[in-house]
């Protein structure tokens, strides 16, 4: 192992944007076992008197998500939410056509309201632009949102929620792009049903929040041109406009693989440029911003078709600590997006796609866990725009890229801050200086870091602790200037306060 050095400088007055809290939101989808056997398991010796797991919901709060999307995913298109209230044993057992699964409907908006608030996360909801209706899309924003003395909100009351969800988070449809999607529309027809759709949801409830499907990816062949068509159709009745994204490291490309924020920035950036050039084109001064609520590692290949079976396993990815370190980059990301990015979701919460696995009674815990944890809790205030001098390293997807990638923090109102660091080397240690600009000489009051020599390793249910984030002994600050060894192959995350 060779040495390097780096330099990052931090300035609390050079502010990007106040960070969104809902940057740390998760999305929960009926597929395969996030549901069931995720989040509800009524059998399980771990279920609270709703049938929620205990053990999940304590690893869900101590990763602090902000809010949660509901019901899906490709699941939304097909999907009658009337099949999931009122009494359980009433509710239909169906075929359900996105994961070829059999859906019970045990667990429905009320039981999600259930959740969410275990969890202390706010509820952000999907309405059917697929073979659902704008009727049925109102009816439902009538049902969570109006207080009392409507039929649905009345019987909300009947099903035992006699006050309103008070849902704030609408998204209007999911991936209505996507060929694959039960009633996938064009770009202009999307786009004039999900104003429709959000306008009338808006006169039911003028103080929710609607979501615009964006392209799928940003490898659609209609991408970005569908982002384009569709937000000018529906510009005024939309706040966020969605994103997804699934990375992977398809071709065992290690170096490119642990480039991917130059991918992720890119897409951001892209999507900026749209709704910049749509908000121009129609002369209007109503802004959207980017909701990124589908984003994660996901291209290992595990089977999507449930064979017409309950809770079947499907998409059961196992992650490694090179996609621990995608994971740290994305975050970064966000903070150094924060500026049109505020809203969140890594898919999924739990099992599906998931750095959170139950087997029978028992939890594991990938080492992307960890990575989110330490940023969901430490990140606050506004995120800052750092300037990082670090050598380059060779990559054969973006060129070369600087071996750290950085994001930081400062909460004005405590004076505390944080920085997150990717050392992206596959064989370099950096030794990193950091230095404030601002006259600041802060203390590192704690130091986490996760790190390892195998880009592959991951954490097994027979040695579940390989990988997670430790504590290190923190830098010490002297004359506003530290320096820290950051080894190759790691993520770590400062917490700082004000001496
Ligand atoms: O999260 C899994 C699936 O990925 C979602 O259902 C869909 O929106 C996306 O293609």
């Amino acid at each position: 192992m060779t040495q390097q050095r780096a330099q990052i400088f931090l300035d609390s007055n050079r502010t990007i944007a106040e960070i969104s809290p809902l940057l740390f939101g998760g999305f929960a989808e009926h597929m395969g076992r996030c549901i069931y056997e995720g989040v509800y398991d009524p059998k399980s010796k771990h279920a609270d008197e709703n049938g929620l797991r205990r053990d999940v919901l304590d690893a869900l709060r101590a990763q602090g998500y902000t809010t949660i999307r509901y019901p899906g995913g490709n699941f939304l298109s097909g999907y009658n939410w009337l099949d999931g209230v009122g009494p359980k044993e009433m509710r239909p057992r169906r075929r359900e056509l996105a994961w070829q699964s059999i859906e019970t409907n045990q667990f429905g908006t009320n039981e999600f309201m259930l959740f969410c608030r275990a969890i202390n996360a706010e509820p952000m909801l999907g309405v059917n632009m697929g073979t659902g209706t704008i009727q049925s899309a109102c009816d439902l924003v009538d049902y969570c949102n109006t207080p009392s003395g409507t039929y649905w909100s009345d019987l909300r009351a009947k099903h035992g929620f006699p006050e309103p969800h008070k849902v704030k988070y609408w998204c209007v449809g999911n991936e209505m792009d996507g060929p694959w999607q039960m009633g996938h529309l064009e770009a202009h027809e999307y786009g004039a049903k999900a104003r429709e759709a959000a306008k009338l949801m808006k006169w039911m409830d003028p103080s929710i929040k609607t979501v615009l499907c964006g392209s799928s990816n940003d490898q659609m062949p209609t991408y970005p041109e569908w982002d384009r068509v569709a937000l000018e159709e529906a510009w005024e009745h939309m706040d966020y406009l969605s994103m997804h994204y699934y990375a992977g490291n398809r071709e065992n490309d290690t170096p490119s693989f642990l480039a991917s924020a130059v991918q992720f920035e890119q897409f951001v950036d892209t999507l900026e440029g749209v709704l910049r050039y749509v908000k121009a084109k129609k002369r209007s001064k109503h802004d959207i911003y980017l909701s990124w609520d589908e984003w994660q590692v996901w291209y290992k290949g595990d089977p999507l078709q449930g064979n017409w079976t309950e809770a079947p396993h499907l998409a059961e990815e196992m992650y490694n600590l090179e996609d621990a370190l995608v994971v740290g980059q994305w975050l970064n990301v966000f903070l150094r997006k924060s500026h049109v990015l505020k809203i969140a979701c890594v898919a999924q919460i739990v099992n599906v796609i998931s750095w959170l696995h139950t087997r029978g009674d028992e939890l594991l815990k990938h080492p992307s866990f960890y990575v989110f944890q330490l940023v969901s809790n430490y990140a606050r205030g506004q995120a800052l725009d750092v300037l990082v001098k670090a050598p380059r390293v060779e990559t054969k997807k973006y060129g070369d890229v600087p071996v750290l990638d950085v994001s930081a923090s400062h909460d004005e109102a405590t004076g505390q801050g944080a920085i997150f660091i990717v050392n992206r080397s596959l064989s370099e240690s950096v030794v990193t200086d950091f230095v404030w600009q601002d006259g600041r000489n802060p203390t590192v009051c704690e130091a986490w870091q996760l790190a390892g020599d195998d880009p592959k390793a991951l954490n097994t249910w027979e040695n579940p602790n390989h990988l997670v984030a430790k504590p290190i002994a923190p830098p010490r600050v002297s004359d506003g200037r530290a320096t820290i060894q950051l080894p190759p192959l790691s993520f770590t995350a400062l917490r700082l306060s004000p001496r």
